[in-house]
């Protein structure tokens, strides 16, 4: 089953005026949960492959190896309960959690939540053939809509899954207000596992985001495209460069467009300039150190359980408890 919200014109609506907003501003700015359109999450799927890209083979070898651990700090199968994933993308990783689950005979319901109703609906094919015992419904919106819908189907304890580092894609206040919003939500004794990616050797950190074959710079540049299809835009792609930061002290990996000249953009009716070298931040990717990742459990009310990290401790998934 899938239960969707939003409607196409409100998401376009959206779209539009957060793009207009974002580049009215000084500095400029984007919005990269726009980055994934279908021709985003097929780039995506590329960086994901890439050598230099570590967080996801590190993320997917604590879930094939460590999901039997994982699903024993979640349940002792006394209890039913709803595993609740924000940004399920197409459940690569969780699905080993999910099978760990299903064998050891717990009685549980996965509602996958994403954005993106074409990965959704990708998911409400996939799942059935990959679990056949899998009970789940696909949920289609904004994940604090969908973690209510949830919430209202049934009183049972909650596991919330949020992987990936996505929570990276927020800045520190951003993600307490997330963490403090989530567990607004959920009730004593419910779950939030979240991924981080670590703090380590900053080459390596750049390296991910700055790779050689250019994937992540189609990534950024992607996003034009989409307001040039879907605004009506006239973004000429080669006018602008990508450019990705790290600064080890703060944890903070960022990534931008630079505007190779002096220019005027037009995005339907709206005339954006730019000048030459003017720089549009695109996105964070938010690295962590254990203790703060600590303090941010601690601050938005939760307490730490259990930290399961890769064999190389590039990432985290910690399972949280509501305090
Ligand atoms: C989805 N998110 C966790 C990715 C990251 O690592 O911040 C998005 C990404 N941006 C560039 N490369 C990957």
């Amino acid at each position: 089953m899938i239960l969707t919200t939003e409607t196409n014109t409100e998401v376009n609506n959206q779209f539009l005026n957060e793009t207009i907003t974002g580049l009215s501003a000084k500095p400029k700015y984007m919005h990269s949960k726009y980055f994934y359109d279908e021709a985003g999450d097929y780039i995506f799927q590329q960086i994901m492959n890439m050598e230099e890209y570590y967080l996801t083979d590190a993320e997917m070898e604590i879930m094939q190896y460590q999901a039997d651990q994982i699903a024993n700090v979640i349940s002792d199968g006394s209890d039913a309960f709803d595993l609740i994933e924000l940004g399920a993308g197409d459940a690569t990783k969780s699905i080993h959690l999910l099978r760990k689950l299903i064998n050891k005979k717990l009685n549980f319901q996965y509602f996958p939540i994403d954005i993106s109703a074409h990965v959704i609906s990708d998911l409400s094919v996939k799942l059935p053939q990959a679990l056949p015992e899998l009970q789940f419904t696909g949920l289609n919106g904004d994940y604090f809509d969908m973690l209510k819908a949830a919430n209202e189907t049934s009183d049972r304890q909650k596991v919330v899954l949020f992987m990936g580092a996505n929570i990276g894609n927020m800045n520190v206040d951003e993600a307490e207000a997330f963490c403090v919003k989530v567990k607004a939500l959920l009730s004593p004794d419910d779950l939030l596992i979240i991924g981080f990616d670590l703090k380590k050797n900053p080459k390596q950190i750049l390296d991910a985001y700055n790779d050689k074959s250019g994937i992540t710079r189609s990534f950024n540049l992607n996003l034009l495209n989409r307001i040039n299809r879907e605004l009506e835009g006239n973004f000429n792609l080669d006018h602008f460069e990508h450019y990705a930061t790290y600064d080890p002290e703060t944890g903070e990996c960022k990534s931008y467009l630079i505007s190779l000249e002096n220019q005027v953009v037009n995005i339907g009716e709206h005339a954006i300039q730019f000048q030459k070298n003017e720089y549009v931040y695109m996105e964070i990717s938010q690295k962590y150190a254990i203790a703060e990742i600590e303090r941010l459990a601690h601050r938005s009310g939760f307490k730490v359980q259990q930290y399961f990290f890769d064999s190389r401790q590039y990432f985290v998934d910690a399972i949280w408890k509501v305090a």
